[in-house]
């Protein structure tokens, strides 16, 4: 019998690689979709910001907050790794930190960045979007330390669901684009300029929408599977 596997455990080994696999092809994927989008903020020249800039005041806030969602998409993803978390408590603590101070700082600036938004739709999702981070950082922050390590794990995955909202609601733009063109009897009666201005004042809430149900949808599972092996 040594040698092979029983099935379970060989289905078992088999899933973990998979979701190794999905989690790296996450990670490159944000960082490819996200880095990008950071590069003409990382010149500090106002002119090459995408985003309409009024004032100083206004780009300064801006940049803040992208530098900072930046560490907060990095440590994120580092604190989800088992290397680290379960081989190195301290690191994790450490990186943890990092995290909250930079979504904090992050999610307060973007607080202040959607005053500068003048579509209503698109300014309601950000607002929506700021709240939920820091709640959701909050909680997970709070229930770390009370020592409360079952909520905190679930509340930290809130927590970084709401920064990857930052890559789905960019990912989704394609997939919002032939959805418009399809909804208009594949035409574009106001222009392609008009029908990309729509797409990007709803993409937030539907990347919003689709991690809510993906995050939810892993917490439910992994309850379920604990509570199965329990049985
Ligand atoms: C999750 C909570 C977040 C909120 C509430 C938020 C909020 C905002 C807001 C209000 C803007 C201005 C958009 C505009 O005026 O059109 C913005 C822009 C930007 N944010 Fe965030 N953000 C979040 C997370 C992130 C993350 C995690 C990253 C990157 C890792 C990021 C990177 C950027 C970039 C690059 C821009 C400039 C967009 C462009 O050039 O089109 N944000 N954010």
């Amino acid at each position: 019998m040594s040698g092979i596997l029983p099935y379970q455990t060989y289905k078992g080994v088999k899933k973990g690689m998979m979701q190794k696999k999905g989690w790296w092809i996450l990670v490159i994927v944000s960082v490819g979709v996200m880095i990008p989008f950071m590069i003409p903020y990382l010149t500090l020249n106002p002119a090459n910001s995408r985003v309409d800039i009024t004032s100083t005041t206004q780009y300064s806030i801006l940049v803040t907050h992208i530098g900072c969602a930046l560490i907060a998409l990095i440590t994120g993803f580092l604190q989800f790794m088992d290397r680290i978390r379960l081989k190195n408590p301290k690191v994790h603590r450490y990186v943890g930190r990092i995290y909250v101070v930079s979504v904090f700082i992050s999610g307060i600036l973007a607080l202040a960045v959607v005053f500068y938004i003048e579509n209503f739709t698109k300014a309601t999702a950000f607002l929506t979007l700021a709240i939920l981070w820091l709640f959701t950082c909050w909680k997970g922050y709070r229930t770390a330390v009370k020592g409360h390590f079952n909520a905190h794990r679930i509340w930290m995955m809130r927590s970084f669901g709401i920064t990857l909202v930052a890559v789905s609601a960019r990912v989704l733009v394609p997939v919002l684009l032939i959805t418009y063109y399809t909804f208009n009897g594949f035409m574009l009666p106001e222009g392609r300029d008009k029908m990309i201005e729509e797409v990007l004042n709803v993409n937030i809430w539907a990347g919003l929408v689709l991690n809510f149900v993906i995050v939810e949808w892993i917490i439910i599972n992994k309850k379920n599977r604990v509570g199965k092996s329990a049985n």
